[in-house]
Formats: C-alpha cells, structure tokens, sequence
C-alpha cells in the first residue's frame, strides 16, 4: 500500500479511535453485532425464498404490508444482490456467494438497458461486487457491455448522460429536454470500472465530462445540489433547475445530497483530481453545518421541508452519506477524523432500534425509516433495499479502515 495512504489511514483511525472512546459500544461491538444481525434478518429472508423456489429481489414493503419486489429493469434491482455480496465480504461464508450469485444473475439482461440511465447503480451494486470478490470473466464482460449501453445516453451538445426519456410517463408532463439528476453522479462508478476492465478510455471521459458539467451546474452557492438540471439538447443551455423528488425546486432533497458528496468521492478515487475532494468536503460542510441536521444526523428526507421537525426522515439518505464519509475520511488531510466521527455516528443511530429493526420485523429488511418519493406519494416512511444495501456497505468500509489502523 502507498505509504503516504496507510500513515493517513492509521493517524485517522488512531485518532478516531481516541475521540470516540466514549461511545457506548466498541467499534469492534457495533460491526460485529450488526453483521451478525443482518446475516440473521437477511438469511431469513433467503431460507423463505428458496423454500418458495423462486429467486426474488425484496424492494420495500407495499401499503398492504406485502414485500414488493423488483423486477430487473427497475433502478433498485441491484441493490439486493449487492447486500448479499456484502454478506459474503463480511463473512466469508460461501453461502452468501451462492445466494448473490443467483440473484445477481437474474440481473443478465440490464447490461443491454438504454431508456434509463440507472444502469450503473444496477449492474455496478450487483456484477460489480461480484467481480471484485470473484473475477468472474462473465461478470467484467456485463460490466462492459452495461458501460457501453449507459454511454448511448451521453448527449456531447449538453456534455452529461441523460437520466430519464421525456417521452412517456410523468416525466413527459414537465416539458423537460435533456433531464439529468444529480443521482446520476452515481452511474459514474460503473464507467471508470468499465475502462479499467476493457482499457477503453471513452467510458471515463464520459464520466468526468459528465461529473464536471454538473459540477458547474447542479449547485447553489451554498454547495447544496438542485434535483433536476433540464438542459437544451441543442445548445447545452440549462433550460431549468427544478426537483421531482424534493420538497421544492429550490430545496436541498437529502437523499440528493447523498449521491452528490458521494459521488464526487468516487470522481476524486479515480482522478486524484482536488476540484472533486473539495466539492465533497464542501458539501459535507453543507450538511454537517445544517442547523436543520438532526442530533443523530439521520437527516429528514428535505432539508427545507417547512414541516420539519413534523416529518419524515430518511435513512437511505444517511446510509448513502455515511458509506461516503468513510472513503472521505481515508482522502481528507484535515477532516478526515472529524469525516470518521460523523460516519460512525451515523452508524452507531442506525444500528438502534430507532431504525434498525427487530429481527424477522420490517419483512426482513434492515432499517426502517427511509423514504421513497414524497412528491410522488411513493415508499414514505418505509424500508427501503438501497438503505439496507449503502449501511452494509458503510459497516465494510468501516471494518476495513478500523482493521488498517490496527495492521
Ligand atoms: N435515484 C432515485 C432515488 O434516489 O430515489
């Protein structure tokens, strides 16, 4: 390992461990107690499914009170599989490979999918952990094939990948040209992979056009992130800086933040390019200076919702910042213990019963407490696959950055 890196990683984490010393449970406690948790919540879930002899894909919990379940074109499809990698990475229980292979698999024809531009969250959460644990050939091959589908959505007059067709559905009643949201920073991830994998430079490029014309255009001035940035297909002129999914079009949408600090997390992994560290920290600087951040920094699902403090919360949003945060923390040369503590306090309020549930509750979901899209009246105070999916991670970056410091 790069020694500048590992002194990095060990004042971190010998600091941090120094500064959280109070907390209740041991660093140690807390990840241990919750991979065993989930192995248990999750494995209940899996024993039901192959008693049933079907290969599901949990997403939320219906109104009814049923699991939906996905099918694999919706956006959420790899975030389940991606679970049950990070299983395998927890445990090294080979139980945990078969499962996520089975359920990753099921996953084939996403790498052909051109009218959305979540491929990368579905193939980079699912085939993406499965290469990196197996180097499973078939696996670099959807990689690249997923890349080269999500490339098609690239408009070179605007210089981003368009997230979603106008053509049908709601999103034809906006009257939008060429909508990107800042979600899309997070496709970002299965580009550069997919130029690592096949030495085709083009996935990246698009990548890091995309990540600074977004840059230049999705924030304020206070480094909060607009939802939806309409642009003209023609010229590349924004049209609009409207949201779909926040309280407002001038809100800061939380779950948005999350995807921004981390996507920019990872334009600064590939790079090393400081424009990207400092968006990030600047955008931690945002959230974590809110006076509207809650004490237990699960932030409510928008930071500008007038209800506040008589609304939701969103732990999607603080599973997706915390895993950031942790990455963050390994790059930061001065804010990379105080990153750390966020993190960890993130963790350590997911992991109570405030959001985690009881074992076989919450139809063996994780967390509790997420929120789909309140606009839209959709997934409110629910269970959600990519909380459950962004706090497993964070407890593998966590373990990680905690057994270097010991190393
Ligand atoms: N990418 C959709 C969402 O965050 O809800």
């Amino acid at each position: 390992m790069n020694r500048i890196f590992k002194f990095t990683i060990l004042s971190i984490c010998a600091l941090s461990m120094i500064s959280c010393g109070q907390s209740k449970t041991s660093s140690k406690g807390i990840i241990e107690e919750n991979v065993d948790f989930a192995s248990k919540q999750i494995g209940i879930e899996v024993e039901n499914m192959n008693a049933s002899g079907l290969v599901l894909n949990p997403r939320t919990i219906e109104k009814d009170g049923s699991t939906r379940y996905n099918t694999p074109e919706l956006w959420t499809s790899g975030f389940f599989p991606g679970s049950l990698w990070y299983l395998y990475e927890l445990t090294g229980d080979q139980k945990w490979k078969t499962e996520a292979e089975k359920v990753t698999e099921t996953l084939d024809t996403v790498q052909y999918l051109t009218w959305h531009h979540d491929v990368g969250f579905m193939i980079y959460c699912s085939y993406g952990n499965g290469y990196k644990l197996t180097k499973n050939p078939n696996y670099k091959k959807v990689i690249i094939q997923a890349a080269k589908s999500l490339s098609t959505r690239f408009r070179p007059n605007v210089g981003a990948i368009q997230s979603w067709n106008v053509n049908k559905g709601w999103q034809a009643k906006r009257g939008w040209q060429c909508p990107v949201i800042i979600d899309n920073m997070m496709n970002l991830e299965l580009l550069f992979e997919a130029s690592k994998l096949s030495g085709d430079n083009s996935f990246r490029e698009i990548a890091l056009k995309h990540a600074d014309v977004s840059l230049d255009n999705h924030f304020r001035k206070d480094y909060s992130s607009y939802h939806v940035i309409d642009y003209d297909t023609i010229t590349g002129q924004v049209r609009g800086k409207v949201t779909a999914q926040g309280y407002a079009d001038n809100s800061a949408w939380a779950r948005g933040q999350g995807w921004a600090i981390y996507g920019y997390t990872i334009c600064y992994r590939e790079t090393k390019n400081p424009k990207y560290l400092e968006q990030a920290e600047n955008i931690a600087k945002f959230l974590f200076n809110h006076p509207r951040m809650p004490k237990d920094l699960v932030p409510y699902w928008d930071f500008d919702c007038k209800d506040i403090p008589n609304t939701y919360r969103d732990a999607s949003a603080a599973a997706v910042i915390a895993s950031a945060l942790y990455e963050m923390s390994t790059y930061s040369k001065d804010k990379g213990v105080q990153y750390k503590e966020y993190a960890d306090k993130i963790v350590e309020s997911l992991s109570s019963p405030a959001y985690r549930a009881n074992l076989g509750e919450n139809n063996n979901f994780l967390l509790m407490h997420s929120v789909g899209s309140i606009p839209h009246g959709a997934e409110i105070d629910v269970p959600l696959n990519y909380a459950d999916y962004y706090f497993l991670e964070a407890i593998c970056r966590k373990r990680e950055l905690e057994k270097l410091a010991k190393n």
